[in-house]
């Protein structure tokens, strides 16, 4: 169980020594993060998911308010929650590239007081639930991004944490890896009753795994549920997307007036073009929209109708998408 109660993080902005101005990277968060839950960040760039990651493995220190691990305080007790906690960041770069995979292993497990049977059961389960037998005992400066973020997170859950922190273990991977590491997470979380913290810019990642997600925006907590009930509070009904090319951007006033379009967001593209997301409450108007779109612009593409989405959700509280690659784009409204 992960709590944070009242955490503020104030970081300096300096210019050679001298101290230009503050920086607060998170602003009073309380949580809870209950045992076996696999508890979602999402935020976009500068939102504070890597400070607060960082605060619960006690790699930085918050400056107001208390993390308690299992009802300890970290900050007060750090060596009595070492080992409830394992920590594997995005590019990892305490993993030794110039040793093998195993040899990293051996390595962190001896500084967790591993050795002996205990290590070599402790790095065959590792390495079995991130699936790199193949490639252990090969250089990790021969591994690919996607075996070196493998790597990083075996190390991170060699010494059977409770707890995991995983601060984007899937940004950059291809599709097919990150899926495989999402289920040997989750997996960890419904067999082992492990209880994981977990970060991410893919929102259809965040909303397809978590058992709660929260929304963090400039160092707060703008939202925290379970991704269907975000979505039912905060979007119901449908989706429409589409892009839209050589148009008069007055269609849009006329559009929001439509008594079906709940929500309308828009972003630009580029000259000419927008990415249009329609709310839409009633499905049966979807075509007569559709038509009015049409009948407003030279040309009509990509039309997407879906169910809301954390997506949705979150360009309705942030004001941003973000898109596969991790890119944010900015909507109005
Ligand atoms: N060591 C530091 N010194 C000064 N400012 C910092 C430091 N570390 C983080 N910050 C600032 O704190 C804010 C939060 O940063 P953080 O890295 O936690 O965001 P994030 O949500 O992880 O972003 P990203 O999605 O880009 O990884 C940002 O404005 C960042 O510039
Ligand atoms: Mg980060």
């Amino acid at each position: 169980m992960i709590v944070f109660q009242n955490v503020s993080k104030v970081f300096d902005i300096k210019q050679g020594k001298k101290t230009v101005s503050q920086m607060k990277a998170l602003d009073n968060i309380s949580l809870s993060i209950q045992k076996g839950e696999f508890f979602t960040v999402v935020g976009p760039n500068g939102a504070g998911k890597t400070t607060l990651s960082k605060i619960v493995a006690n790699l930085l220190l918050a400056d107001e308010g208390h993390v308690y691990i299992n009802h300890t305080d970290v900050q007060k007790n750090p060596n009595k929650v070492k080992r409830s906690v394992g920590f594997c960041m995005r590019a990892d770069r305490s993993i030794y590239w110039k040793l093998t995979g195993r040899q990293n292993l051996e390595y962190f497990g001896a500084l967790y007081g591993l050795y002996g049977k205990d290590l070599k059961d402790a790095i065959e389960k590792a390495v079995k639930d991130v699936d790199l037998k193949d490639r252990i005992d090969d250089y990790v400066e021969r591994y690919s991004s996607g075996m070196k973020q493998r790597i990083g997170l075996a190390v991170s859950m060699l010494h059977d944490p409770d707890i995991l922190v995983l601060d984007e273990p899937t940004t950059g991977l291809d599709p097919g890896i990150s899926s495989e590491i999402r289920k040997t997470i989750r997996r960890m979380v419904d067999n082992e009753g492990k209880t994981v913290l977990f970060t991410t810019h893919m929102l259809h990642e965040a909303q397809q795994i978590s058992d709660r997600v929260a929304i963090l925006n400039q160092g707060r907590i703008v939202v925290n549920d379970t991704p269907a009930q975000l979505i039912e509070t905060i979007k119901p009904g449908m989706v429409l997307e589409m892009k839209v090319i050589d148009f008069n951007k007055d269609f849009l006033h006329t559009l929001k007036q439509y008594p079906s379009v709940t929500d309308l967001y828009y972003s630009d593209l580029a000259h000419n073009e927008l990415l249009l997301r329609i709310s839409c409450s009633h499905e049966e108007n979807i075509h007569e929209i559709i038509a009015f779109v049409s009948n407003h612009c030279r040309r009509l593409k990509d039309i997407k109708k879906e169910k809301a989405s954390l997506e949705d959700v979150f360009i309705s509280v942030v004001n941003e998408g973000i898109d596969d690659d991790g890119n944010a784009y900015t909507f109005k409204h």
